[in-house]
């Protein structure tokens, strides 16, 4: 079966979060389980310039106001999965962020550079701009690919199913209404029932609404978006979605997450010989100025700073932690008060608390591994995937119990330590007070090596793996593509 997956970041080449991951892994798993999978990316220079192989697929034109747009097709380096990329350098190549530029603001063309991404998605579809391999599938993420869908629906020719998959509802793809007529659809789209969102329109809204099916990467949070609570004001187009909303987890790649083979960290490890992962804590006391004290619980956090990521609620319960003899380790960036207030505490406590603003993906491995606990205190979180990586390496995650958080963690209490199926910390309320608690409950356990020695080894046998995931979009896939009917 084919299947062109559709984005705007993959890893190792753009990353600004968690998609990268994703779309640097499920290709890949999903060509294991058999289908004919290709990619469609814009032609950002990290991605068009790491292209191996770039062939050129056809002269599209004139589009969105490049003067010339041509589609390439080659390989991804190291995953070798076929992609075609968008050479449209008016659009695309620049210097600075795949939405923001290097100082922090929106791209001012996203609407024309991320509704050339759909366009081409749509016309792959028809066969139009590569006869030979013409798409049963069309999966597009996020709102950077939600265009896909109105273009595919509108069009004559596409006989291929769409599947849209939500990463995050809180980013929508926004636009003034007025520049609607620069995406070249017919009137009857900019309504309530079509891209119209609160007098302007979204390329979110745009996906929801023209998709086949909607997927998220959890069940939970397949749940969660049909409440006002989490919608972001598309709830009720969710809930208009009905049974065509179904969540399906993300996994590890383990290829790139595995304690035993991982080069990045100062000794490997696995949950019979965990002797490295006193190491790797000693390594990350020692490059973070810490005290290098073994027996110091050490939390870490390696996050966006964003509201959603809930590192105000660690910042608040910092005092507990230190006063209880435990460490905090931090790496991340985003909102400038968190980031100087983290600063601030380290500066306050250089013994106990360290905090590198930034992201560096091979010392984001090593906190991982370096740390006892792993806190992800998320106000929402569709999947989450530090956490996961969490327990593959043996440190606990201590989560709020939302979206992929409470899919994916099992509190331990005392039911769950005694029927053994306890792999980190869960806290409801989006309080510290509640956070606190998780915390308080960490350390004990912590000092009770026996109790935390089990609960690291049953962390460790967690398996979520992409294979799992693949096989349910592999399901997917199948069943539309049999029911697959062309649009109307
Ligand atoms: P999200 O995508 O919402 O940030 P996830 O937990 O799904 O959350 O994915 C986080 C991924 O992004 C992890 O691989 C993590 O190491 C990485 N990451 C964390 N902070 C940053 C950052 N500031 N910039 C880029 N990547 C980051
Ligand atoms: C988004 C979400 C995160 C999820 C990731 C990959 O960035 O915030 O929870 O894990 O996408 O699906």
């Amino acid at each position: 079966m084919k299947v062109l997956h559709v984005g705007a970041e993959i890893f190792p080449l753009i990353k600004t979060g968690g998609l990268a991951d994703v779309l640097g892994a499920l290709p890949q798993e999903l060509r294991h389980a058999g289908a004919d999978v290709r990619l469609l990316l814009p032609g950002m220079p990290a991605i068009a310039d790491a292209m191996l192989h770039g062939k050129r697929v056809c002269d599209i034109g004139a589009l969105f106001g490049a003067a010339r747009v041509r589609l390439m097709r080659g390989q991804m380096p190291y995953s070798h999965v076929p992609a075609y990329v968008i050479d449209a350098p008016y659009l695309y190549r620049r210097d600075g962020g795949p939405y923001q530029s290097s100082d922090g603001r929106e791209w001012p063309d996203n609407l024309q550079r991320f509704a050339l991404l759909g366009w081409v998605a749509a016309h792959l579809a028809s066969g139009e701009l590569d006869p030979a391999w013409q798409p049963a599938i069309v999966h597009a993420h996020d709102w950077h690919a939600g265009m896909a869908c109105p273009y595919m629906s509108q069009h004559p020719a596409v006989p291929a199913a769409s599947v849209f998959t939500v990463h995050n509802l809180a980013y929508q793809g926004l636009f003034a209404q007025a520049d609607f007529p620069l995406l070249g659809l017919p009137q009857r789209f900019m309504s309530a029932q079509g891209l119209e969102f609160h007098g302007q329109l979204s390329f979110m809204k745009a996906g929801l609404t023209f998709t086949q099916r909607i997927t998220t990467v959890s069940p939970t949070y397949a749940q969660e978006i049909a409440r006002a609570e989490f919608g972001f004001g598309l709830d009720g187009v969710i809930r208009a979605r009905g049974s065509d909303v179904l969540g399906i987890l993300n996994g590890v790649d383990r290829t790139i997450w595995d304690p035993a083979l991982d080069t990045a960290l100062a000794a490997r490890y696995d949950a019979d010989a965990l002797q490295g992962k006193a190491l790797c804590k000693a390594d990350l006391q020692r490059t973070f100025g810490l005290e290098p004290n073994p027996d110091a619980p050490l939390f870490a956090a390696v996050s966006r700073l964003d509201q959603q990521k809930g590192l105000d609620l660690m910042l608040a319960a910092l005092p507990t932690l230190l006063e209880q003899g435990a460490q905090f380790v931090l790496q991340g960036t985003g909102d400038p008060a968190l980031q100087a207030a983290f600063r601030q505490a380290a500066a306050q406590r250089p013994s106990q608390v360290s905090v590198y603003i930034g992201y560096e993906e091979a010392q984001a491995h090593r906190v991982v591994a370096g740390a006892d606990v792993i806190v992800v205190p998320s106000r929402f979180e569709p999947c989450g995937l530090t956490q996961l990586y969490g327990l593959r390496y043996g440190t606990l995650p201590l989560v709020r119990r939302t979206g992929g958080l409470a899919d994916t963690v099992v509190d331990a209490n005392d039911l769950t330590l005694e029927d053994g199926t306890a792999t980190g910390y869960a806290f409801d309320a989006a309080s510290h007070y509640a956070l606190e608690q998780a915390i308080r409950r960490a350390i004990a356990h912590y000092r009770q090596p026996e109790v935390w020695r089990k609960l690291m080894r049953r962390a460790m046998a967690q398996k979520f793996s992409w294979e799992a995931s693949a096989a349910r979009y592999m399901d997917l896939y199948r069943s539309l593509a049999h029911g697959a009917s062309p649009h109307a």
